[in-house]
Parts: structure tokens; C-alpha cells; sequence
């Protein structure tokens, strides 16, 4: 690979800003100074910028305990974004797999890793979800087979995938869904009459939000977390 698209990929520099650096003598590979932007990197020199070692990233998979308030976006004109809370470069290229409301809690994880987010998200994949879910009215028996059989939508073609309730209590249940439609659990519990007032992501496929992180902390996933997200 050339040394400036190297620099451009692994840094926040653009070509033209290595152009100068270069010129600017800032940057060595191997120790030695190098004078063109376009020279060929093998793969196994240390290059650096400044004495700092610049490292080819690999790939970022990342699970954040999402607050209330914040959006699963990358940007937003209203509302602080679920990116803000990380202190990573590059943090653009995150994409985030299956996202929450506004006003709901949990289990967000962001990669930057399309393929793998694509095998999380897919609706073939039919990957299943956890959520903690506190309703405004008592659940109703009833709901359980309701759930598994599937349930009618407004302006949805299909019924939903039979889905698996736990009643904890009166007002709150454990849910486990196979898909991710717009305000999916929301509304499967609107069909039942009841209203949704608190929303929370347990898990997606094998991986549960560990319980040391705090809403807005984060830390990066295990390999076996990465690997068996769905297994
Ligand atoms: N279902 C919803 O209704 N909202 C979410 O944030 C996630 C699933």
C-alpha cells in the first residue's frame, strides 16, 4: 500500500494534509525520513507521524449502554447522539446494529465491520432481541399466546414473528423478539391496548449488555462475543 493512503486510512489526515507532512520531513518509516507520499509500504514497517506510531486498525466492535435521550445516529439537529459518548477516532465510520428510541435504554452495539453488522441485522438472520418492557396498563395473560402466534400491525403486511413473553409482573415482562420493525415493541403491545412507558435492551443474539457498565459507558467486545454474537 502507498504511504499516503496508509496515513489517510489509519489517521484523520487527508491526502493533501500528508502531502505536507511529508514535505514537512514529520514523517519516518523505519526510523528514516521520508521524503514521498507515494512510497510502497510492504506491511511490517513502524511508520510514524511525529514520533507517534501510527497502528492499522482492525476492525471496532463496540458495546454501549445506551441512555435515555441520546439517538442511535451519527448525527442529529436536536438531540445529543449515542457517538458522543464514545472517545474513539474515526467514530463516522461506526455503524450502529439495531437501533433504540429516544426513550429507550440498553444494548446498542456499534462496529465498523458492515459484514458483521449485516449478519446481526438482517431480517433473515431472525437474531433474537431481549427487552425489559414496563406497560402503563397490567399485562394480560392472554398476550403470551397472542405474542407467539404474532400479532397484526397497523400498516404492516405480515403478522409478527411468533415472539416469547415472560410476565415478571403486573406491569412488566421480559420480551423476545426474532425482527426489528420501527417501534417494534411499542407496538406490539399497542395491538394489546396497553401503552409502552419503559423500554429496555437486554440482548442481542448471545450477547447480553454486561452489567458493569453504567448508561453512556462502553467498552469493546470480546472475541467470543464477536464470534458468537450468533450462534
Ligand atoms: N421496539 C421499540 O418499540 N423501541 C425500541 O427502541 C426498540 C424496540
Amino acid at each position: 500500500m502507498r504511504l499516503d493512503k496508509f496515513l489517510s486510512q489509519y489517521t484523520d489526515y487527508s491526502r493533501s494534509q500528508i502531502q505536507q507532512l511529508v514535505k514537512a520531513a514529520r514523517v519516518t518509516v523505519n526510523g528514516e525520513i521520508v521524503r514521498k507520499a507515494d512510497n510502497k509500504l510492504r506491511g511490517d514497517e513502524q511508520v510514524r507521524l511525529d514520533d507517534q506510531l501510527i497502528q492499522a486498525f482492525s476492525n471496532r466492535y463496540i458495546m454501549l449502554h445506551k441512555p435515555l435521550g441520546y439517538v442511535c445516529a451519527n448525527n442529529d439537529s436536536e438531540h445529543p447522539v449515542v457517538v458522543d459518548l464514545l472517545a474513539v477516532p474515526r467514530k463516522q465510520d461506526l455503524q450502529i446494529a439495531g437501533r433504540l428510541d429516544l426513550d429507550t435504554t440498553g444494548l446498542v452495539l456499534l462496529t465498523d465491520d458492515g459484514q458483521w453488522n449485516h449478519r446481526i441485522t438482517a431480517p433473515k438472520q431472525e437474531c433474537a432481541k431481549t427487552y425489559l418492557v414496563t406497560t402503563a396498563e397490567p399485562i394480560h395473560h392472554d398476550v403470551i399466546s397472542l405474542f407467539a402466534q404474532g400479532v397484526q400491525l397497523h400498516g404492516e403486511k405480515h403478522l409478527t414473528r411468533p415472539a416469547q413473553l415472560d410476565i415478571l409482573n403486573s406491569h412488566s415482562a421480559r420480551l423476545q423478539i426474532h425482527e426489528g420493525k420501527y417501534h417494534q415493541v411499542k407496538r406490539m403491545f399497542a395491538a394489546t391496548g396497553n401503552r409502552v412507558v419503559q423500554l429496555h435492551r437486554e440482548s442481542i443474539g448471545n450477547i447480553l449488555l454486561d452489567s458493569q457498565l453504567a448508561p453512556g459507558e462502553y467498552r469493546p467486545l470480546t472475541e467470543t462475543e464477536i464470534q458468537e454474537a450468533l450462534q
